[in-house]
């Protein structure tokens, strides 16, 4: 069978690091085999730019009709002026609503390679690997009411709000405790339960999901302290969950602890498996068009596809032994401190170098 994957390059490092993450599929189509089909489509502000809109419906038919999606960044200063309901971050938003994207794995995983390159003393990070479990299409990023209104004493307030309901919260709980089962059989549930009401409701419901996963030991954190504990003693985290808000920010900062923000994959999940898969960080105005744009982490999003939507968790692994072999190789774009033994190369060199890799297993 002939696997379906819709390419969304979209804005900025986005087509840069995107055409590398293909050298990769090239690479495992010629060298092992893999029966894989790449259509293409517009998103973001590339699709502002052709259609007036950030998601075009073309765009999200595709991507249903996609066995799975690759997505670079979206977004830009080009369209930082447009008002929320019209800027590049809503075709995003609406590809992860309008799929039912609920669940988004964000691993921080450091390779021992790089870690002298985190900005934490090698021995804080030394052997980190947690996975953050974000919820994707609620919270916050989805409640109703949103906007800006006038008072009727004529001052202007923004609203936002965070709701969760209880299946929600329970959905994504249970993603946790099943991927739990998979590594370290540990949780720690992230909120803010102490001063709001749906982390109340987050808390009460994530620890009745617990019941079912006696295996699994279940513990629950302030959202403040998280943040600290991330930077003090990472390792002490295995499976991370939390709403849409708090693991967007909490996995930036976990990205950092393994050398580079654009060494971090993701994949956003529906409750049948199907996904789109992207780096977590975004479009990088401020590199793109010089060509050092880090791909690592987009190819590491083609090996969680390969793994999550397409069944081929033998080829997934191969791609990340190729990662890691690049880096042993001592290939750092420049967003990883280099030091000895190591050579600064741009976002091509490094996806050649991954797939000559890949190749060279064949
Ligand atoms: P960003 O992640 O784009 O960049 C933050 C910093 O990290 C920048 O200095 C950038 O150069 C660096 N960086 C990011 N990815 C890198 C890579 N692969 N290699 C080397 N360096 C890298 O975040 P930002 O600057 O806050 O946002 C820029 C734009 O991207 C905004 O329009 C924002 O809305 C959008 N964004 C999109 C996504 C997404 O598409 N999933 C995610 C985050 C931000
Ligand atoms: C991410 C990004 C997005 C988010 C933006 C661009 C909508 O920051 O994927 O982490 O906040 O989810
Ligand atoms: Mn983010």
């Amino acid at each position: 069978m002939t696997h379906k994957v819709l390419v969304l390059a979209g804005d900025g490092i986005g087509p840069e690091i995107v055409a590398e993450a293909r050298k990769v599929l090239e690479a495992l189509r010629r060298g092992f085999g893999l029966a894989v089909e790449l259509e293409e489509g517009l998103v973001g502000g590339a699709a502002i730019d052709a259609t007036g809109t950030p998601l075009p419906e073309a765009t999200l038919r595709l991507a249903r009709e996609a066995d799975a999606v690759l997505l670079g960044a979206v977004g830009g200063p080009k369209w930082d002026d447009l008002p929320s309901e019209r800027r590049p971050e809503k075709g995003l938003l609406g590809l992860r609503g309008g799929l039912g994207l609920f669940a988004n794995l964000r691993p921080a995983v450091l390779y021992p390679e790089l870690a002298a390159a985190s900005t934490l003393r090698a021995e804080v990070v030394a052997g980190l690997d947690m996975l953050i479990v974000r919820e994707l299409t609620g919270g916050i990023y989805f409640g109703e009411p949103r906007g800006i209104r006038t008072r009727p004493d004529g001052v202007r307030e923004g609203v936002n709000t965070m709701v969760y309901s209880e299946p929600e919260i329970e959905r994504i709980a249970r993603v946790a405790f099943e991927a739990a089962r998979r590594r370290g059989r540990r949780v720690c549930s992230v909120d803010k339960a102490n001063v709001l009401e749906v982390s109340a409701l987050w808390r009460e419901v994530v620890t009745r999901v617990a019941a079912d996963y006696p295996d699994v030991e279940l513990a629950h954190m302030y959202v403040d302290n998280a943040a600290m504990q991330l930077v003090r003693a990472p390792r002490q985290f295995d499976v991370m969950v939390t709403g849409n808000l708090f693991g967007d920010i909490l996995s930036d900062c976990a990205a950092m602890l393994t050398g580079s923000i654009g060494m971090l994959p993701s994949a956003s999940l529906d409750a049948a498996g199907k996904g789109m898969y992207e780096p977590i960080h975004g479009s990088a105005p401020d590199i793109a068009g010089r060509g050092v744009a880090n791909p690592l982490a987009t190819i590491l999003s083609v090996a969680m596809m390969l793994r999550h939507s397409l069944g081929e968790g033998e080829l997934a692994g191969r791609v990340e032994a190729a990662v890691r072999e690049v880096l042993a190789a001592g290939l750092r774009t420049p967003d990883i401190d280099g030091g000895e033994g190591t050579r600064r190369v741009g976002t091509k060199e490094m996806g050649d170098a991954v797939a000559a890799a890949l190749l060279a297993q064949a």
